[in-house]
């Protein structure tokens, strides 16, 4: 068992290190039981840190062997060795090397977080605190080091021995034994440290970047398994590509290595040059994967290569501030997939995992800020609110500020941060310098959890043609937030004319944004020279993760089904649609009626098999109902899991009946077209 230490850690604590390391000489000789980690590290005292403090490594299951300072043995009075940590309590003032010998056992590792041995390899996980299993360190991510790693072990058993950065030097050790020299020239926290040695098949290919420089690829796989990882590869090609094309970011060392193991439990790792996956994220062939396999490996090579700007060249200060490489690192794969792939496939099935999981989380008992300011272990804020709802929120911004001012934002980011440990507000105010705009209220975002409700009534004035828009927001209450408040809400929109197209906005006798902040607990909105009665199209492109009321009539959502130019919204007023029959339906089962039919629904869902529709995928997304935990969502509190199947159930069969022939018809047109296409 972990030493446990019960006091939480809190964000408003944070205090910079009192030193700093910049240079770590691992030399690390495997041994399934005991392996030897001799680790050098160029230490200093940290100007921004308190005088003449006592130097504290985190440790955790290491057995030191030696100490010394500047090649002097370090006498045991010197030192105050814990299971969680070593002290010195008299550092030397100036800089010092600081030589530390420890053996670990890999083999009784079964945490797997640290060095590990799994099926006669040896691996590691350090993301968050695992380094501290491997040495002594200030295992913290605002204290970067340049690493050197030394590998040495059995030809044998670990022909491969890969660590960060590029290869320097390798060659025989004598007795069967062999080493391996890396070198990162990347200053970087310890979390990003990453080992692999073992016999391992290898596919290779190379990329060349914008700047014209060589960068070798390699997919490490277990044997045999070599056949699979081609779509990874051309995976990690058209990443590379994409980061240049869309954020000028080129990649930075001579090779980049993906290594791909069954035993791996952390899903997927961003370790600088050298990520680590579990081999269900890269492994696919054309027999057993889907379509979704494809698109999954893909987007998890893509995450976690664009990890290399967004976590490792830029990183965290702090553990608080996961979502700033999270959230933002996330919302560059979706791009990247909405680019690869269907842009409104990608943005439905992104909605609707938001709704059944973050939305889930965000109402129940460990709803939590997408930057938490608390925690006892930090291992359980991996959590939806960090990642998808830390993605939804830089999407805001994006809309916000427009386009061209994101990407200007980023790189303002990218050139004043590059090499540093970051916080929220230093990105945020990146995108506030190149704005112009107080960002102020929108960090309420990071802080405040909880789903917004926004509730949004309409009226048509024909008479002095005005359209108006009376919107108010309310965030409920979660545990440790009893009092909320509101939230910059970017509620991008159209007003839909009769033949489909958006009425120009005017308010206040000025053409208007499609996109309008909601600020205020009430906002009301009137749009001039509205000749017709528009149907409204709101939060396009679910332009904010909140939960939307409106006073929107069947009719009009029937219509934007078929008329709106936001594919999104086409979806998710068939959604709409289908759900409000659903729940209609669970209230018939209950009080002993048949569920009422739609007919109208299922012309609107009958579209997506019309040959005109050339997105499949998109077609297919139209033609999926609402799941049994979207209406369960919809009902709240009073939920009947057998109503809910029936009512499902019955609404399939009618659709099924209405649809039939169309239905044969899209399947027999697919067919022709042959195997994968
Ligand atoms: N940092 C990792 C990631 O890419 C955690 O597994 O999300
Ligand atoms: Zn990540």
């Amino acid at each position: 068992m972990r030493a446990e230490d019960p006091r939480p850690v809190r964000l408003a604590e944070y205090r910079p290190s009192d030193f700093l390391i910049d240079a770590v000489h691992l030399d690390v000789s495997l041994d399934p039981e005991a392996t030897r980690v001799t680790a050098r590290l160029a230490i200093r005292p940290n100007p921004l840190g308190r005088e003449n403090a006592a130097l504290k490594l985190d440790g955790e299951d290491l057995n030191l062997v030696s100490a010394e300072i500047d090649g002097a043995p370090l006498r045991v009075d010197d030192l105050d060795v814990t299971p969680s940590s070593l002290t010195l309590a008299n550092p030397p003032r100036g800089p010092f090397e600081l030589t530390l010998t420890t053996l670990v056992d890999p083999s009784a590792n079964t945490r797997l977080m640290g060095l590990y041995r799994s099926n006669g390899a040896y691996c590691t996980q350090c993301e968050a605190e695992g380094f501290r299993r491997i040495t002594y360190f200030l295992d913290r991510p605002d204290v970067l080091a340049v690493y050197t790693t030394r590998i040495e072990g059995s030809e044998a058993e670990t022909p491969i021995l890969l660590s960060n950065g590029n290869l320097v030097e390798t060659g025989p050790a004598g007795d069967g034994r062999h080493f391996a020299v890396w070198h990162d020239p990347h200053p970087k926290p310890s979390y990003l440290f990453a080992l692999v040695a073992g016999d391992l098949g290898v596919v290779e290919d190379e990329f060349v970047t914008m700047s014209g420089r060589r960068v070798a690829l390699k997919v490490f796989v277990e044997h045999g398994k070599e056949d699979r990882a081609h779509h990874a590869m051309e995976s990690i090609k058209a990443s590379m590509r994409w980061d240049e094309e869309t954020f000028g970011r080129e990649y930075d060392l001579d090779v980049f290595m993906v290594v791909a193991v069954s035993y791996f439990n952390m899903g997927a790792m961003e370790n600088k040059g050298l990520n680590v996956f579990n081999d269900k994220y890269v492994l696919a062939s054309p027999e057993t994967a889907t379509d979704g396999d494809y698109a999954n490996i893909e987007a998890i090579i893509a995450h976690e290569y664009f990890h290399n700007w967004t976590g490792n060249r830029i990183t965290c200060r702090d553990w608080f501030q996961l979502c700033l490489k999270e959230g933002l690192t996330v919302f560059r794969d979706q791009e990247f997939t909405s680019d690869m792939r269907s842009r409104p496939v990608k943005r439905i099935s992104d909605v609707r995992g938001l709704r059944s999981v973050q939305f889930a989380e965000d109402a129940g008992p460990l709803a939590h800020p997408v930057r938490p300011q608390i925690y006892h272990e930090i291992n359980n804020f991996y959590t939806p609110t960090v990642y998808e709802k830390g993605a939804e929120v830089i999407r805001m911004l994006k809309t916000l500020i427009g386009p061209e001012a994101f990407r200007a934002g980023m790189d303002l980011y990218f050139d004043s941060h590059d090499g540093q440990a970051c916080t929220i507000e230093q990105f945020i105010a990146c995108f506030a310098e190149v704005s112009g705009r107080d960002m102020t209220q929108f960090l309420r975002w990071y802080d405040q959890a909880g789903t917004p409700e926004v509730d949004i009534r309409t009226a048509y004035d024909a008479d002095r043609k005005t359209f108006t828009i009376d919107a108010s927001q309310k965030t409920p209450p979660t545990p440790g937030q009893q009092f909320k408040q509101a939230v910059v809400i970017p509620l991008a929109l159209g007003l839909v004319d009769e033949d489909g197209s958006d009425m120009p906005l005017v308010i206040g006798g000025a053409p208007a944004a499609p996109v309008i902040a909601l600020t205020e607990e009430n906002t009301r909105i009137v749009f001039e020279n509205v000749e017709r009665r528009p149907v409204p199209s709101l939060f396009r492109n679910f332009s904010a993760p909140v939960k939307l009321r409106s006073d929107q009539s069947v009719e009009d959502l029937l219509f934007l089904a078929r008329m709106d130019s936001d594919p999104f919204n086409r979806w998710q007023a068939v959604q709409t649609v289908a759900l409000r029959g659903l729940v209609a339906g669970v209230a018939a089962l209950r009080e002993g009626r048949e569920p009422a039919e739609e007919p109208r629904l299922a012309e609107a869902i009958g579209r997506a098999f019309d040959p005109a529709e050339t997105d499949c995928a998109y077609a297919a997304q139209i033609a999926a109902l609402p799941s049994e935990g979207d209406v369960a969502r919809e009902l709240g509190e009073d939920v009947d899991p057998d109503a809910i199947h029936s009512a499902r159930s019955y609404l399939k069969a009618s659709l099924r009946q209405r649809l039939a022939e169309p239905l044969a018809a899209a399947f027999d047109r697919l067919a022709e077209r042959g195997p994968y296409s």
